[in-house]
């Protein structure tokens, strides 16, 4: 039988990639939540709150609070899987050693001319400081340019946020410039440091990256 071409772009076509794929560094594990995961997402989140929501967009309080509400962190993970599904959004939790210790996110996937995402990240305060942040980055940057077929990644920072910019430092990820007022963080609209690194740089610098943090 005569292949399709247009076919073959269906079957590859990321949207197509299986909701449950698993991603290894060589210390950590990015695979998506699953409604199982609840106690251990919680717990975490509790013990960090102080730690995490001064870095992060305010929570819609008409909302139920997943951290509290088991059917509503079902739904978030329905909704994670959709956006994976479409290709729109790609969360992970990260593990180390098995067990449940923060998120990597590649958020807002643009395609057609544009090929682009950004990554977002946290991890439980009780395993700060020993770089799987970073590890977990490059293994989603990895996925990201080779098996999603994305040109661009953006990272964006808060200027005060020093922890997060060290994660960039370590990384070499280029600086861009500041935008001003550009995301709401805890209430207020923040500027942000933007960072970035395209597909060209990966390639260039792939084997050092992995060499190093895979
Ligand atoms: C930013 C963050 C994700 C970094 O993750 P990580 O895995 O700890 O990254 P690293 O191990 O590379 O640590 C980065 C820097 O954080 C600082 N740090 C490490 N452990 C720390 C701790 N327990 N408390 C405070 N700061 C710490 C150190 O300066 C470290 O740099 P160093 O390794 O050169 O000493 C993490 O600090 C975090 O989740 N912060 C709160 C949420 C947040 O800021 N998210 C990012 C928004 S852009």
């Amino acid at each position: 039988m005569t292949e399709n071409p247009s076919m073959r772009h269906f079957d590859t076509h990321p949207a197509r990639m299986p909701a449950n794929t698993r991603l290894y560094g060589r210390r950590v594990l990015l695979r998506p939540l699953v409604p199982p995961d609840f106690e251990a997402w919680s717990e975490v989140r509790h013990r960090n709150h102080d730690w995490l929501t001064v870095w992060e967009p305010q929570r819609l309080a008409h909302l139920p609070d997943p951290t509290y509400v088991r059917d509503a962190f079902v739904s978030r993970c329905s909704q994670r899987d959709r956006e994976r599904q479409n290709g729109v959004a790609y969360a992970y939790g990260l593990f180390v050693d098995g067990d449940f210790a923060g998120e990597v996110n590649l958020n807002t996937v643009h395609r057609g001319a544009f090929m682009s995402a950004t990554i977002g990240y946290w991890i439980d305060e009780l395993h700060a400081g020993c770089s799987y942040i970073p590890e977990g980055v490059v293994v989603l940057m990895r996925h990201s340019f080779e098996d999603l077929g994305l040109h661009r990644l953006e990272i964006c920072i808060v200027p005060r946020n020093h922890n997060s910019r060290r994660v960039m430092d370590k990384l070499a990820i280029r600086e861009e410039g500041v935008s001003l007022r550009f995301l709401e963080i805890d209430g207020v609209w923040e500027d942000h440091v933007r960072y970035a690194i395209t597909a060209e740089e990966w390639e260039q610098r792939r084997d050092a990256l992995a060499r190093q943090w895979l």
